[in-house]
């Protein structure tokens, strides 16, 4: 990875968001029509509605609230709102300018390589930190749990220009903590893995955070690097999820238990919205 290729990076134009798709609520048809004749309920709702106001809208549910509402089924919810394109509720439309420029501050992250770095970028959503490591010369991976998100990101891919050589580009369907998407990879191992939004974004109280770490130390190798950009820091602890809140301390208790050693942890010079201010980055290298 060159520092000219990251600059060159840096003064790419943002894709922008695709249009946002409408959530459209499915209703049932009442007053049917039996002959082409208006049936009796029909008439008698025409001639209520003139008497009583519309009733109102079914209330909007919050990102939160659909969750909340899952019973803890949140894999199901992820596949859900992918299968119905509403991933409006998380994409930014482009990679976060704070990796983009923590890459192009510290090339000194990886050492020169022979073969192309390899890097997996879980939950990848869209795909666009895919595209960004892609973009810089490496291998890269997304990983997501449903296939319709896979076909998006893919589809999202085709608009935008092919990463130079030896850079690529391959999003998997797969969970993250099973081995069947690895299986049918050549690479069990990754030089750098990136998380944004993807560890906040499960369960905290399944324990998931510490299965995630394991999960991260056993995809990275040794000596390979893990980059999480910190998010949401500001979010009270009491407040439903996802994402969860979460600190930088609890990033420490969780990486240096599995063998990582944090190697950077700096304040962005660029944010996305989302984390204006108050996100970190910090880079972690494993033992
Ligand atoms: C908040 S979104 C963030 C997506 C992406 N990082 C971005 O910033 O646009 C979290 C993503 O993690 C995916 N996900 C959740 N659990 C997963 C799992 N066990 N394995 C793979 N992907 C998962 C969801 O489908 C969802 O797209």
């Amino acid at each position: 990875m060159s520092t000219l290729a990251l600059r060159a990076l840096s003064k790419r134009p943002a894709t922008s968001l695709r249009p946002l798709q409408a959530l459209i609520s499915q209703r049932g048809v009442s007053g049917t029509r039996l002959n082409n004749k208006p049936s009796l309920s029909h008439q008698t709702d025409t001639s209520m509605s003139s008497v009583l106001p519309p009733p109102p809208p079914p209330p909007k549910m919050s990102f939160q609230d659909i969750f909340a509402a899952s019973q803890g089924e949140h894999q199901g919810v992820w596949k859900n709102l992918w299968d119905k394109g509403t991933y409006h509720y998380w994409d930014r439309g482009q990679a976060s300018p704070s990796l983009v420029d923590f890459l192009r501050d510290h090339p000194d992250l990886f050492q020169p390589s022979k073969t192309p770095l390899t890097a997996l970028v879980p939950g990848c959503g869209r795909g666009h930190d895919v595209n960004l490591f892609a973009d810089l010369g490496m291998q890269a991976y997304g990983l997501e749990l449903a296939s319709s998100a896979t076909d998006i990101a893919r589809e999202f891919s085709e608009t935008i220009p092919p990463p130079p050589a030896p850079g690529s580009r391959s999003y998997i369907t797969g969970d993250f903590f099973s081995n069947e998407w690895l299986n049918r990879l050549d690479t069990k191992q990754f030089d750098l893995v990136y998380d944004y939004t993807f560890m906040v974004a499960l369960d905290p109280a399944k324990g998931l955070r510490e299965q995630w770490a394991e999960r991260v130390a056993g995809l990275i190798k040794p000596g390979g690097i893990l980059i999480c950009l910190e998010f949401p820091l500001y979010k009270a602890y009491d407040l439903p999820g996802p994402p969860w809140a979460i600190r930088s301390e609890t990033y420490m208790g969780l990486l240096e238990s599995v063998g990582f050693e944090r190697v950077h942890h700096e304040k962005p010079r660029r944010y996305l919205p989302a984390g204006k201010d108050t996100d970190m980055i910090s880079a972690w290298r494993r033992k």
